[in-house]
């Protein structure tokens, strides 16, 4: 595993190795994940993929940040644009 960064919401984030995207985002003190479609707030919370309210876009696909590794020059963004 490698450390590096990625960038959330054009923010450049870096991760320690065997971080996750929602570890990464904590430690950079960013808990406010966005919305989704139906303009519920999104945040970490269970940690465990069980709540799906981690959900964010990672280079364009839709996965859970508490469960996806972290990976350098990763594009991560809001599922709905932040206000
Ligand atoms: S925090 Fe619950 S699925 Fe990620």
């Amino acid at each position: 595993m490698r450390s590096g960064q990625f960038t959330w919401q054009g923010q450049t984030i870096s991760f320690r190795p065997g971080e996750t995207i929602a570890a990464a985002l904590a430690g950079a003190g960013i808990g406010d994940l966005g919305r989704d479609g139906a303009g519920a707030g999104l945040r970490y919370f269970c940690g465990i993929g069980a709540c799906q309210s981690c959900l964010v876009r990672a280079d364009g696909r839709i996965v859970e940040a508490c469960l996806t590794p972290a990976r350098d020059g990763a594009v991560i963004a809001a599922l709905e644009p932040l206000a």
